[in-house]
């Protein structure tokens, strides 16, 4: 008995390692119920996916850039090709930060109606936001999660997950219009995991709290990237969630 422990304890670790993947790993199923995949068109037909995240039944958080045409919202998915236990709900309305940027990608935020409430169960589940002066500080390991590019460039049928690290903000302040006191700087530049093209929009996510918003995904896997800073937008979240929600 005491044999065959110390043998299964010996392969186990071998046996289970996704080994290939080096953008992330898979998640295991319904593990993050908050993550919504967000379907669009973009002006000349061609469909396009963001990550998002249920922060109300009614309300998705994603970016800015995520914005398109028949916006709609899949939740309770991993392998998004299954139908099982999936909810999806059209975009009612897209309500993107007034001064979002599509060259800086600064304010690279939107909040997103949905056309009937979610329901919630053990795969769709809502995620807490920060407080307005909860910071995340440099050193911190979050995890980010999206259905986006693999390493073979094909977009993942199931959801991957991404350890990364909060950067010092100097890091970031090589990069052009990187600001501070509205975005993170995340991910150790000696790292070779990153998100990747459809992982937009994605949470950042900090002791089960969304600290941030996946913005400027690499497609070269380049690290630090910049996210948004959740914690700067609280004033604004509250009241276009309001606005969102009158009827
Ligand atoms: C890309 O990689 C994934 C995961 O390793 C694999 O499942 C998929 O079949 C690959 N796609 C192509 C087109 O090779
Ligand atoms: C950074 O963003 C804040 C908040 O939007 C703004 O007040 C400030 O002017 C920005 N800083 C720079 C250098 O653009
Ligand atoms: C960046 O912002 C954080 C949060 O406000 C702050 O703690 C840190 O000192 C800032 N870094 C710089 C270089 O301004």
């Amino acid at each position: 008995m005491l044999l065959l422990l110390v043998f299964l304890v010996s392969v186990l670790p071998l046996s289970t390692d996704g080994g290939e993947i080096f953008l992330g790993t898979e998640s295991k199923p319904h593990s993050r119920p908050y993550m919504a995949f967000i379907k669009y068109y973009d002006r000349n037909s061609y469909i396009h996916r963001c990550g998002g995240f249920l922060v109300e039944k009614d309300i998705i958080m994603t970016a800015a850039h995520c914005l398109g045409r028949k916006m709609s919202v899949t939740l309770g998915a991993h392998n998004i090709r299954e139908q099982k236990n999936i909810q999806i709900i059209p975009v009612h309305k897209a309500k993107p930060h007034e001064d979002y940027n599509g060259i800086t990608l600064v304010n690279d935020i939107m909040l997103l109606k949905l056309e009937r409430r979610a329901q919630l169960n053990s795969f769709v589940k809502t995620i807490a936001l920060p407080k307005s002066q909860d910071w995340v500080k440099p050193g911190q390991v979050c995890t980010v999660s999206g259905w986006g590019e693999l390493p073979n460039c094909s977009l993942s049928d199931r959801l991957q997950e991404l350890n990364l690290e909060v950067q010092n903000s100097q890091k970031c302040q090589i990069l052009e219009s990187y600001n501070n006191s509205t975005q993170l700087c995340v991910g150790n530049p000696k790292e070779t995991r990153a998100t990747g093209e459809g992982d937009s929009g994605g949470p950042f996510v900090c002791d089960n709290v969304a600290q941030g918003i996946v913005s400027r995904p690499h497609c070269t896997g380049q690290l630090p990237q910049v996210f948004t800073r959740i914690s700067s937008f609280i004033p604004w979240i509250k009241k276009t969630i309001k606005l969102l929600q009158q009827p």
